[in-house]
């Protein structure tokens, strides 16, 4: 009875007149406009001259959790931050004229880590949860299953192909993403040597930032990760009150000093802040490690623009630095922290971190020449994002819809699957484990709007509603 109840649904109309219509093109009315543009893009793909040369360079641009509902709700943001409806706006990765999907599953879940997508997409082989620059023949956490399953990157390849190489990301530059591309790990969470467990250190596995200095000799390392890097009780020289910010190392090490000096006669520059980082001229710069926070970087909206730089400028920087090698680059960029602001159900944090990587693509593209370089943009899973009910064109992506739901409430456009939004029965989430999800009811657990004669109901207010406007 409860889900035939649930099936009784009955919507609200709120608010009939978004002042968002009078944004609504008057030029979207006319069919020509949508014919035509059908037209230009069917002749800008014929136009297309397939570019089969080989590529100099490589830039591989990562949206970790950018799944395929962040990156049409974030292209709606990026055209809202310009004072447009949206959904009609052109991201710079939209503009890309090749598009595939993939499977991102590991060998051993469903749903992937960024470790397994990482060693991947990086590496070429598919492996387990949790695991870096490993097949799947390593157990997670197991040091021991490591040895001789090691696999290796296409940064090393081309490294070894005499090219230049680079990282650049938003989170520590030890996180799982990076550190695929020239670490081996059993563990991902194996950031410092504090953080081996004793049956690792006896089996002589290494931690993940020794092995950033130790494994391959990388041009550009810029992110963020500085308590990884030296001694216990090193204070931060940024919040040096602060003890969590301070060096975490048991061995006694100090991984920056020893960069600087394995990098004698070659101009090496490590900086922790923006004025020294814009003081790096590419120009004159072999080396560039620049570590901006002890851990992952902050989030674009609250970046404070005068300590810490964007991805744009980051992307940027690295790329001049690498370019100058006339056997060319490889370059990872990562958009780490679009994942974790949708771990937090952060939304609006996420959604910002997208538009910003989009921008880090523009200028990737701005400096660099089609016909040398090879410019891939992907992600390595999704989040459980949702768009919701019926908001009106050109509504915030970050607002509520204009219908409320039975319980006469309203509800936001974007929703998580999981995390702090979850339905609450009696102050605690619903028991399910005496109930069958594998049948047919497509309702449960989740809630209402699932039946395709409520959909039809909705359109025709819709429908009903518009044709009540007055003309823009
Ligand atoms: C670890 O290294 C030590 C010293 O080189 C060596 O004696 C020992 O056998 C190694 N242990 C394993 C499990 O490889
Ligand atoms: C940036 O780092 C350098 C090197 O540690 C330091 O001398 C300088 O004071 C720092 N600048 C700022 C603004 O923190
Ligand atoms: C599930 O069913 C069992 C057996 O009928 C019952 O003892 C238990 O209380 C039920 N649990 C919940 C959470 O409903």
């Amino acid at each position: 009875t409860n889900l035939q109840n649930s099936h009784k649904i009955h919507f609200f109309l709120i608010s009939v007149f978004s002042q968002n219509w009078s944004k609504l093109l008057i030029e979207e009315e006319n069919p020509e406009f949508w014919r035509s543009k059908a037209k230009q893009t069917l002749q800008s793909v014929l136009d297309r001259k397939l570019n089969t040369n080989v590529a100099k360079n490589v830039i591989l641009f990562l949206g970790d959790g950018m799944g395929i509902t962040t990156y049409t709700a974030a292209r709606i943001l990026k055209g809202q931050l310009q004072d447009q409806t949206g959904e009609e706006t052109v991201m710079t990765m939209d503009t890309f004229p090749h598009v595939g999907l993939a499977k991102t599953y590991s060998v051993d879940f469903q749903i992937p880590d960024s470790a397994a997508t990482a060693t991947a997409y990086l590496c070429g082989v598919k492996t387990n949860l949790n695991t870096i620059g490993v097949s799947a023949a390593t157990r997670n956490g197991v040091c021991r299953s490591q040895k001789g399953n090691e696999v290796t990157s296409i940064l090393k390849w081309a490294k070894d192909a005499g090219k230049s190489v680079g990282i650049v990301t938003t989170t520590r530059v030890q996180h799982a993403t990076p550190a695929a591309a020239y670490a081996h790990s059993a563990s991902r969470s194996w950031y410092s040597d504090a953080d081996l467990p004793d049956a690792a250190k006896t089996d002589n596995c290494t931690d993940i930032a020794s092995q950033l200095i130790e494994n391959i000799d990388i041009d550009v390392i810029i992110g963020g990760g500085r308590k990884y890097m030296t001694p216990r009780g090193t204070k931060d020289p940024e919040y040096s009150l602060d003890l969590s910010s301070w060096g975490t190392r048991r061995d006694g090490r100090n991984l920056i000093q020893e960069w600087q000096s394995m990098k004698t006669g070659k101009v090496a520059h490590y900086v922790w802040n923006k004025t020294d980082f814009d003081a790096v001229d590419p120009e004159a710069t072999d080396y560039l490690m620049a570590l901006f926070e002890p851990g992952d970087l902050r989030y674009e909206m609250e970046r404070d623009p005068s300590t810490d730089p964007s991805i744009v400028e980051t992307t940027e920087k690295a790329i001049r630095i690498l370019q100058k090698n006339p056997r060319g680059f490889f370059l990872l960029v990562e958009g780490g922290r679009i994942d974790q602001a949708h771990h937090a159900g952060r939304a609006y944090m996420a959604l910002h971190e997208a538009v910003a990587f989009d921008n880090a693509i523009a200028k990737g593209l701005e400096l660099t020449k089609e016909d040398e370089t090879l410019t891939v943009v992907t992600a390595d899973h999704s989040h459980p994002l949702t768009f919701n009910g019926f908001p009106f064109r050109g509504q915030s992506i970050l607002g509520k819809s204009p219908l409320w739901g039975t319980d006469f409430l309203p509800y936001t456009t974007l929703m998580y699957g999981n995390g702090p939004g979850h339905k609450i029965i009696n102050g605690k989430r619903p028991d399910i484990r005496n109930v069958t999800t594998s049948r047919e009811f497509s309702c449960f657990p989740a809630g209402w709007t699932c039946s395709s004669s409520v959909r039809f109901f909705l359109l025709q207010m819709i429908k009903t509603t518009s044709s009540s406007l007055p003309s823009p």
